[in-house]
């Protein structure tokens, strides 16, 4: 794909969250003007605060869910705002059905506003418990509506139908991005996903915890491989949905042992129960991505599960990490 031209104005919802903040770092790097707008439900402004003071950034706090406006002209919309985490959804059903459903509609209603381009942040949970593997796009999914994860999955599936009727009927340019597991820096040792809580656990010392026998699948992308996947989406003219994620599967248990052997801890591993409607399997097909977008992942889940480490072990060490960046390498050396 062609680069597309520097100096665009975007507007990042959620912005202040995990990937949303490496989205508004990466759009500030190539020139574009960011308005990172967030309610800091799940995110952190301190996420961002060391792009403060960039040209063109700013930070609106606002709740998607409540009127939103902004005076300058935008071009495109990321919507991202939404907790991911399941513990955070669980914590948070409400809010985050509304931010799925009236906080999407704000942001398409922005976006309209605007004439902007809008790509919705979907997800893999669209596909449920599933029954085809590796799911492709044309999979509609197995998602059980009154189980607990609905909060989640069926928020974006309604968000998935907001987006597509504001295409076909009221012509917005849209894209829908369907984001496999990511992981990286800045996820919150507390936010209950599992690479977080199993780095936090073997850093510590402590029995790194598998649910279920282990034996359920994942398919985990760096997070600098899905802002580009995500970019790439956004600066065409693709409505998707389009699956971004890392084909490379594992088991949770084999994550578990991989993190333990990178962080050379001792830690043992014990079993504890499966949550509810937990997904047995997990593997994008990422045909479309390749063909559509030219995109593929690169960071291969060693390199970037020991940058994650590193990442962590300065977080839980000291005081706050500056930018993002690891102060010191704690990861075991590669075998080799
Ligand atoms: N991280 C992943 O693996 C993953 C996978 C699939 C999809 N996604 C999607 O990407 C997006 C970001 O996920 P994340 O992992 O960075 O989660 P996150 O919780 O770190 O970030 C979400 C951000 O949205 C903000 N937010 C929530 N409700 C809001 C509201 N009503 N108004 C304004 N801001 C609000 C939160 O404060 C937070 O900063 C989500 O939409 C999620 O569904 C993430």
């Amino acid at each position: 794909m062609s680069a597309p031209e520097p100096g665009r104005r975007v507007v990042v919802t959620g912005g202040a969250g995990f990937l949303g903040s490496h989205l508004c770092e990466r759009l500030v790097e190539r020139g574009d003007a960011v308005v990172c707008m967030d309610n800091f439900l799940t995110g952190d402004p301190g996420n961002v605060a060391h792009l403060i003071g960039r040209p063109g950034f700013r930070i609106v706090e606002c709740d998607l869910t409540e009127f939103v406006h902004i005076p300058e002209p935008v071009d495109l919309v990321l919507h991202f705002a939404s907790a991911a985490s399941p513990l955070d959804y669980l914590k948070l059903p409400v809010e985050t059905l509304k931010v799925g459903g009236v906080g999407t509609l704000h942001a398409l209603g922005l976006a309209r506003e605007k004439d902007a381009r809008f790509v919705l942040a979907s997800t893999s949970e669209v596909y449920g418990d599933p029954l085809r593997h590796p799911q492709r796009e044309d999979y509609w999914g197995n998602v059980n509506p009154v189980g607990p994860r609905s909060v989640y999955d069926e928020a974006k599936r309604y968000a998935e139908a907001l987006t597509t009727a504001y295409r076909n009927s009221r012509g917005l340019d849209t894209g829908i991005v369907r984001i496999f597991n990511t992981y990286g820096p800045r996820m919150r040792p507390h936010d209950g996903r599992a690479i977080p809580t199993f780095i936090r656990q073997a850093l510590a010392g402590e029995p790194l915890t598998v649910t279920g026998d282990g034996s359920q699948t994942r398919s985990i992308c760096y997070v600098d491989d899905t802002v580009a996947g995500v970019l790439a989406l956004a600066d065409g003219a693709e409505p998707g949905p389009v699956n971004i994620g890392n084909p490379e599967e594992m088991t949770m248990l084999g994550l578990a042992e991989t993190i333990r052997t990178l962080t050379g801890s001792d830690s043992e591993i014990v079993f504890i129960d499966r949550p509810a409607d937990d997904p047995g399997v997990r593997r994008p097909d990422t045909t479309l991505a390749a063909q559509r977008l030219g995109w593929h992942p690169r960071v291969p889940s060693e390199r970037g599960l020991r940058r994650t480490i590193d990442w962590f072990a300065a977080l839980l060490e000291g005081p706050a990490v500056p930018a993002g960046r690891p102060r010191r390498r704690v990861s075991a050396p590669a075998a080799g």
